[in-house]
């Protein structure tokens, strides 16, 4: 009978404590999240206070995952972290626990890289599911900070064709939120929104970028202007059409999401197409990415909920394949911010 080995994987990026075990067939175990409402009321993520609720929660976070993973301690054959790119305090937090905990175990130290995690999570077997892509395959990888089509060739040979030049597609989903007066995050509260309104209430400009390039900066000054100039005729035009205004900014986002990732599809001809991050959970982009694979006769891969925003399954994930590989890290690894 084949021993089961086990990793712990940490997840401290952004504004989330995470943490997951996971056996090294990828079956995930367990896994545990502590989210950060403290942001809600900043409109945003302030660094130096998700470093403390970090530092807070990371015990507690790492405790419930190996709990929940019916595991001891000495049950685990390595452990991973999330280095890298992200906030450096609260990658620090998670660097240092990581090392530690490693250390006192006497196991092996895994780094993983954020936006491959976010590739990688459609690797993730659990009870639903135990189906992942075949390489190679497209991947549109959309979360706060990155817009990114990738071709990914094997687990961490990933070639980003398309990338945006300026703002990620989620920062301008965020951006309109904070116009309409949205809490923090905006991309789900716009999605509720929308469901209610006209799509086609307004249209706003953009720049047009060559290749599978995007650009982001351009859509949100349109939507900023015309909001702006709309106010100026109406004080009350956004509060009476909060829900058409919304409508019409997922689709003006998802539309230019899906012009290039389509371009790409066509040119690379890759049978199968994934989409990673934040904003893969919108309904709408899920449903667009998989009309595109209809059209074009390709496998469809979309995370599920809590594998698209940030979470230490997908760092899991990322893991097991370092592990099967024997790559690990020493000691001396440093969190890295891009
Ligand atoms: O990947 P992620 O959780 O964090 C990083 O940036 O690493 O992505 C966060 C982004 C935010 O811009 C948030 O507004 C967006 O994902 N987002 C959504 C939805 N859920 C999260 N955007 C549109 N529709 C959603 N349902």
């Amino acid at each position: 009978m084949q021993i089961k080995e086990y990793i712990l994987a940490i997840e401290s990026s952004c504004d989330d404590t995470a943490a997951a075990v996971m056996d090294t067939d990828f079956n995930l175990l367990s896994t545990a999240v502590a989210s950060q409402k403290i942001h809600a009321e900043y409109g945003g993520v302030v660094p130096e206070l998700a470093s403390r609720a970090h530092q807070s929660n990371i015990i507690p976070t790492v405790d419930k995952a190996i709990r929940d993973s019916g595991l001891r301690k000495e049950d685990l054959s390595a452990v991973a972290f999330t280095c890298g790119p992200g906030l450096l305090g609260s990658l620090l937090v998670g660097a240092a626990f990581a090392k530690s905990f490693a250390v006192a175990i006497g196991r092996p130290l895994i780094c993983v890289n954020h936006l491959e995690a976010h590739v990688l999570a459609h690797f993730i077997k659990d009870k639903e599911n135990a189906d992942c892509p075949q390489f190679p395959f497209l991947c549109l990888l959309v979360s706060g900070g990155n817009t990114q089509i990738i071709f990914v060739k094997s687990a961490f040979d990933h070639d980003i064709i398309g990338r945006t030049i300026d703002d990620a597609a989620g920062e301008a989903i965020d951006k309109a939120a904070k116009i309409l007066s949205l809490p923090y995050p905006g991309g789900p509260q716009i999605e509720k929104l929308a469901m209610a309104g006209d799509d086609g209430f307004l249209k706003f400009g953009n720049a047009v970028i060559g290749g599978y390039d995007y650009s982001f900066s351009g859509l949100k000054t349109s939507i900023l202007y015309t909001l702006r100039d709309k106010l100026k005729e109406d004080a009350a035009f956004i509060d009476m059409n909060k829900a058409s205004i919304a409508a019409s900014v997922q689709k003006a986002v998802i539309d230019a999401l899906m012009k290039k990732f389509e371009l790409a599809l066509k040119d690379t001809k890759v049978k199968t197409i994934a989409i990673a991050g934040g904003v893969s959970a919108n309904k709408l982009l899920q449903q667009r990415v998989k009309e595109l694979g209809e059209r074009y006769g390709c496998k469809v891969f979309i995370p599920k909920l809590g594998y698209s925003t940030d979470n230490a399954a997908m760092v899991a994930a990322a893991a097991v394949f370092k592990y099967n590989e024997g790559a690990f890290s020493g000691l001396e690894v440093v969190p890295y911010t891009r």
